[in-house]
């Protein structure tokens, strides 16, 4: 089976190993011509993010990147981009890399050019209508990590370094308007960023899954999601080089993200305050959280995840499942 694709939904994903060769068509679909690269620190330095910049280059869309961009990115790094977002007249943001610099990237797209302070934007209610959405910048994403699915997502995480909080920034308009997934990209993370990434992924689904709230379509996308993420994360754990499940990781992380519109549950609600207070890596802390939500929850999901145990091929209904 072909494991490339191209998507309209939740937007424009082309989807397959070696495709970020088409970074130069994605920035031109999204409208963009003078981009800034998003990126961290630690991915600055690695050859794949080399290789984006010289594609960049050779589209005639300059090299300029910014990576001062924190795990568990904050209101500082916001800040810093920004500046250099406007200093060097940019046009639209490229994410590169996990969720934290796809958040921090969405971020500098959205409050460049806001009259409000990013705080104002917070998914509250109808907070977002207060944003000028004709001033956000075009966004084209392209993850490294298989993990937070904030490639397809419209909201950012970004802590607040003055109260110590990890807050929800949220508009429809910084969903990415072109989305290059290349699971090439995420064969050299190494095992513990591996692990921990995928098990964000996995439990996405799973909480979304486990939400009360009606979404059928997300359900659906929450189960699959969970079968990929269940199959594929120990192939590639004993190799990260078995590219077909580092395309299947891939896909469940967009699932992940695609499906908890339908809600998350308490281990996300305990690994922010977790992540901001002692800037834990996210996948990894849910991970640690999880036993002991399920454990908790059980009376309400009991059901459910007897019937999601089913569907993934696991004896023992809820006792098999944990
Ligand atoms: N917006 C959302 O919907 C959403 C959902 C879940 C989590 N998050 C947020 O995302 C952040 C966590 O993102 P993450 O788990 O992807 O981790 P991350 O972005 O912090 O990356 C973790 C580490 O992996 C490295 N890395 C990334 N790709 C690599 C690669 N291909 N090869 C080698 N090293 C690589 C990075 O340099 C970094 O050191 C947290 O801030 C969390 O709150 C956001
Ligand atoms: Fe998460």
């Amino acid at each position: 089976m072909s494991l490339t694709a191209n998507w309209s939904y939740p937007t424009a994903i082309r989807f397959g190993a070696g495709r970020i060769n088409e970074i130069g068509e994605a920035c031109a679909a999204a409208g963009m011509k003078r981009p800034l690269l998003v990126t961290d620190k630690g991915l600055a330095r690695l050859d794949i993010t080399k290789k984006v910049l010289s594609l960049m280059e050779s589209a005639g869309l300059g090299s300029a990147m910014f990576s001062e961009v924190d795990p568990n990115p904050s209101d500082i790094n916001l800040t810093a981009g920004v500046e250099v977002f406007k200093a060097g007249n940019h046009d639209g943001v490229i994410l590169f890399g996990g969720g934290s610099a796809i958040d921090l990237g969405k971020m500098i797209a959205f409050v460049a050019d806001q009259t409000r302070p990013v705080w104002d934007f917070e998914d509250i209610g109808d907070w977002w209508t207060r944003a000028d959405a004709d001033a956000i910048h075009p966004i084209v994403a392209v993850p490294t990590t298989a993990g937070t699915g904030s490639e397809v997502g419209r909201a950012s995480v970004l802590t607040n370094t003055e109260s110590h909080v990890k807050k929800i920034i949220f508009h429809p308009k910084i969903l990415p308007s072109v989305v290059i997934c290349d699971p090439e990209l995420t064969m050299g993370m190494p095992p513990v960023i591996t692990a921990g990434t995928g098990m964000d992924a996995f439990i996405h689904c799973l909480e979304a899954y486990s939400s009360p709230f009606y979404h059928p379509m997300s359900q659906g996308i929450a189960l699959e999601g969970m079968r990929l993420a269940y199959e594929n994360l120990p192939k590639v754990m004993a190799d990260g080089t078995d590219i077909e499940a580092r395309s299947h990781m891939m896909s469940a992380a967009a699932m992940g993200a695609t499906a908890f519109q339908k809600g998350l549950g308490a281990v996300h609600a305990m690994a922010h305050p977790v992540g901001a207070l002692y800037n834990t890596p996210h996948g990894m802390t849910n991970a640690i959280i999880l036993p002991a939500v399920l454990r908790f929850n059980r009376p309400a999901i009991e059901e459910r995840i007897a019937a999601a145990a089913a569907y993934l091929g696991i004896d023992g209904g809820f006792d098999g499942f944990f």
